[in-house]
């Protein structure tokens, strides 16, 4: 039991290892965050997140849809967690097409909880033509998709440079330090005040950039924290299991191991009774 545990610590470790530095290659290039979301007891920084979703909202949503959100979803447990008032007014300023009525007509009409979150194109090729030929992705899964998740969207929206001397560009391609190939149909989103956050905060590129993708990283994993919360109950049961099944295993065995010394003894003592008997040594008989 023991060699096993050993075993499986050893696994456990080197996995760990293998694992940590499997994740760093893939980080190495990005800059580098303490997100509060990260690690098994990671949560979600409430305030942020209200913030992710009004630069979101303000700056991103004019290109980038976000199709597998709910206005419902923002009052939910584990996310930005705004009362269900405010989200109900958030939905409210939306407008959505329904229908159709007792006329056969589809009408508009303000978007409720259990509406998605309204598109800025109707399709793919619309948005794709809109933007240059290039299309801007959905955002719900976005911080999944990608390698590097929060990381890298956190550094491509801090990564406009100036391009280095005699980098080409065409018309409507910006230079990004993070972009694969260092060419982006997206020109900076983000400048210095561009939102005004209701809490105070300072708007600064950093500040809402950090927002934005906390906001983009729990749209994509909604249910993070309740996740981290049951990682951490199987481990604690996990270990219990483990200790009591070391337990009852020295227990049962430990009959067995302290049979071999009195065994030896009692042949012994035969031994010398026989001997003493004879008169002669028992191992010299024919
Ligand atoms: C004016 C339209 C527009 C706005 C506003 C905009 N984007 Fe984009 N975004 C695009 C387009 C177009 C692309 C595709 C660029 C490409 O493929 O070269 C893109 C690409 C991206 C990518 C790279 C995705 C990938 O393929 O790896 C990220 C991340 C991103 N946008 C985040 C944001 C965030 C965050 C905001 C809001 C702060 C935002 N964008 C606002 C148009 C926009």
């Amino acid at each position: 039991m023991l060699v096993l545990l050993n075993r499986l610590l050893f696994i456990i470790f080197i996995s760990t290892i293998s694992f940590s530095a499997f994740s760093e290659e893939l980080n190495k290039n990005y800059l580098k965050t303490n997100w509060s979301f990260k690690g098994i007891f990671g949560t979600f920084d409430r305030a942020s997140l209200q913030r992710g979703y009004q630069v979101y909202q303000e700056v991103c949503a004019g290109c980038h849809s976000a199709q597998h959100l709910s206005y419902r979803n923002l009052s939910e447990n584990g996310g930005p967690e705004f009362s269900i008032e405010e989200a109900k007014a958030i939905a409210a300023q939306f407008e959505v097409e329904d229908g159709p009525n007792s006329d056969g007509e589809m009408f508009m009409r303000p978007a409720r909880l259990s509406d998605k979150f309204v598109k800025p194109y109707p399709n793919v090729e619309a948005s794709t033509a809109a933007n240059g030929g290039a299309y801007p992705p959905d955002m719900s899964v976005l911080a999944k998709a990608r390698a590097g998740g929060a990381d890298y969207i956190y550094s491509l929206l801090m990564g406009y440079e100036e391009p280095p001397a005699g980098f080409e560009l065409d018309d409507g391609v910006y230079y990004n330090k993070y972009m694969p190939g260092n060419k982006i149909k997206m020109s900076a989103p983000l400048l210095e005040g561009l939102v005004d956050y209701s809490d105070g905060t300072q708007a600064s590129v950093d500040q809402m950039s950090k927002d934005v993708t906390a906001f983009l990283v729990w749209a994509s994993e909604p249910h993070l924290e309740a996740q981290h919360r049951m990682g951490f109950k199987v481990i604690i049961y996990l270990i219990i299991l483990l200790t009591l099944v070391y337990m009852s295993k020295q227990k049962v065995w430990s009959r067995f191991g302290a049979k071999k010394e009195p065994e030896e003894e009692t042949f012994d003592k035969v031994e010398k009774v026989v001997t003493e008997y004879e008169g002669e040594d028992p191992k010299t008989f024919k």
